[in-house]
């Protein structure tokens, strides 16, 4: 069986992952349709050994497709994943636009690959630095019952997009031309990136909270099944081009131990651990850029809280976070006869 599947945002930072997974993975390809706007419409693109006609997005756009990952933005999502799925298109979502509907399931397989089952034609990917967390709390909560954490991210431009790309490099290399920082182009980020932390991903909220920051509580609980998981987090953009990591104080139901949780790491498919202390060794984001799984390690009691642990996570944006696990919950569908 070969699918006829669709990108929508194919000319973007994580449509061109996509692109390159689908390939890489070996995904059942019959039609390839790469969306976009109509700024890219009539370029060409390959994967593989076959090349690919780029083409302006319109509710037809999705007639005949099997499935189609979206990452386009929420708006694009909003205006077009109802055209799709009244044509028969199953639409795999990477925004936060439906993540918190109801009726869509949120999937990280690895955790709740069951959820898949009940869907009504939109399943959604969730926020990158929850996926990424999640691949180190989850086996975690598993093994101590989760009740809390606290979580400080450390996230990549590249969950910006293709510009927030070019912008870390630009400002890098008017750095080292010796351009002032307040010459420098800012268009993505408010202030500069290059050499300088923003403790601020997404829009604030009333209470003071980013809407980054919530998406740590509310997708975790539904992820996870979770509907009491308490969390506050700080999110924080690094001028790091495309791993994120997070730092995170968990406490849990049950006694825990440093030897168990390292134990429950290594058995959870999808996470690795990376902790030896003794010869410097943890996950970076150097590391863990292109790189399936993601990296857990420093895991240690926490000395604040009972039952805590403190442990550090690290994972490609834009393939956990993002292009990966989109393709992730397509296998899934495949696998389940579901598409
Ligand atoms: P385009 O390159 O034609 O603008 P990124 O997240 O890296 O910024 O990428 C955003 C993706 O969303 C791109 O593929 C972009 O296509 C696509 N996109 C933006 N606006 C639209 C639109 N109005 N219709 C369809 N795709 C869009």
């Amino acid at each position: 069986m070969a699918y006829k599947i669709g990108i929508l945002g194919a000319t973007g930072a994580v449509g061109q992952e996509i692109i390159r997974l689908l390939h890489e993975r070996s995904f059942p390809i019959g039609e390839l349709r790469l969306l976009a706007s109509a700024r890219s419409a009539g370029k060409t693109q390959s994967c593989g050994d076959k090349t690919w006609t780029i083409q302006e997005t319109t509710p037809e756009s999705f007639a005949g497709l099997d499935v189609c990952i979206f990452s386009a933005g929420a708006g694009q999502s909003k205006m077009f994943a109802g055209e799709a799925v009244k044509r028969g298109c199953v639409v795999v979502d990477n925004s936060s636009a439906f993540r918190q509907d109801p009726d869509v399931p949120l999937i990280v397989p690895e955790i709740n690959p069951a959820a898949v089952d009940g869907h009504k034609g939109i399943l959604a990917n969730p926020n990158c630095s929850t996926a990424i967390s999640l691949m180190g709390l989850y086996p975690l909560h598993k093994a101590f019952g989760l009740k809390s954490f606290i979580a400080s991210t450390y996230q990549a431009v590249s969950g910006s997009g293709a510009e927030g790309i070019t912008e870390l490099e630009q400002q890098t290399r008017d750095w080292a031309a010796g351009k002032p920082g307040s010459e420098m182009k800012k268009e993505v980020y408010p202030h500069q990136i290059a050499f300088n932390l923003l403790p601020h991903v997404d829009d604030f909220l009333d209470d003071g909270y980013t809407k980054e920051e919530m998406k740590m509580l509310n997708e975790g609980r539904k992820i996870m099944g979770l509907e009491n998981l308490q969390v506050t987090c700080t999110c924080v953009r690094v001028p790091v081009f495309r791993a994120h990591c997070i730092s995170i104080s968990a406490q849990f139901e049950r006694p825990v131990s440093v030897d168990a949780a390292r134990e429950a790491i290594r058995n959870f498919g999808g996470s690795e651990l990376v902790d030896n202390p003794a010869t410097l060794e943890y996950p970076m984001p150097l590391n863990y850029s292109e790189v399936v799984p993601c990296g857990v390690g420093r895991i240690r009691k926490d000395s604040v809280l009972e039952n805590g642990l403190a442990l550090w996570v690290a994972g490609d944006q834009l393939w956990k976070g993002a292009a990966l696990n989109a393709i992730q919950i397509a296998e899934l569908l495949h696998t389940k006869g579901k598409l």
